[in-house]
């Protein structure tokens, strides 16, 4: 119970400091929400998106979860970006990854966590598709590390391909979706430059990544 009271303590001291330097700031904040920037990155403890790009409250539309997955049956992720979007009109979606991410690592172990190795599913689908890159790299970290960044480059090409992301493009509206990785060991963000900004960038980006495997494809039979 101590450590619980500690937090409601640290959060009165947090509050009475921003309140320091501006004595309007939760007043002001409570009207209205207007932030340019929607991140989508790992619920992993040790990243703190707002902070660690120096953001206050109010600035970022937050949405985690276990390795930064954007399903496309996925109602909360897809509220979150439907909101963030069409309501909130943010230009800018981050889609975060990070090395040693420990849901990608389980994925590519396939090892059994129970529940969240449906999560994870999709991971083990990128795997597959980059099987022929991923074998190039002769060290194990390697091939997570890059695993982590192939992860990043398939949720980019599943947020363009959302409709909530295409309709907002077919309209014409500004929206960006950029690709980032974090390496906790140094506390920094790495762009992996591959920004997104309309249909014709992410069918490129698309054509880019996929790599039919023809020769393994059982015949159709008839
Ligand atoms: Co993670």
């Amino acid at each position: 119970m101590e450590r619980i009271q500690k937090l409601l303590k640290s959060n009165h001291q947090w509050a009475e400091q921003l309140k320091a330097d501006d004595p309007e700031f939760f007043e002001r904040l409570s009207e209205s929400q207007t932030p340019e920037f929607l991140w989508i990155g790992c619920s992993d403890s040790r990243i703190s998106p707002t902070s660690s790009v120096g953001m206050l409250p109010g600035e970022m539309f937050v949405h985690r979860n276990v390795a930064n997955l954007v399903h496309h049956g996925d109602m909360n992720c897809l509220a979150v970006l439907q909101f963030a979007v069409e309501v909130l009109k943010v230009e800018h979606v981050i889609v975060c990854g990070h090395y040693g991410c420990g849901g990608v690592k389980a994925a590519f172990d396939d090892a059994r966590y129970g529940l969240v190795d449906n999560w994870l599913r999709p991971i083990q689908d990128t795997m597959h598709k980059y099987e022929a890159e991923l074998g190039k790299l002769a060290e194990y970290d390697e091939r997570l590390d890059k695993l982590c960044e192939l992860n990043v480059i398939e949720q980019i090409i599943s947020v363009g391909e959302t409709t909530v992301v295409q309709d907002a493009w077919d309209r014409g509206q500004t929206l960006y979706i950029h690709g980032w990785i974090y390496r906790i060991a140094e506390g920094i963000y790495r762009d992996m430059k591959i920004t997104v900004r309309s249909l014709a960038e992410l069918d490129k980006m698309r054509q880019e990544t996929y790599r039919p495997k023809a020769e393994t494809r059982p015949a159709v039979p008839g």
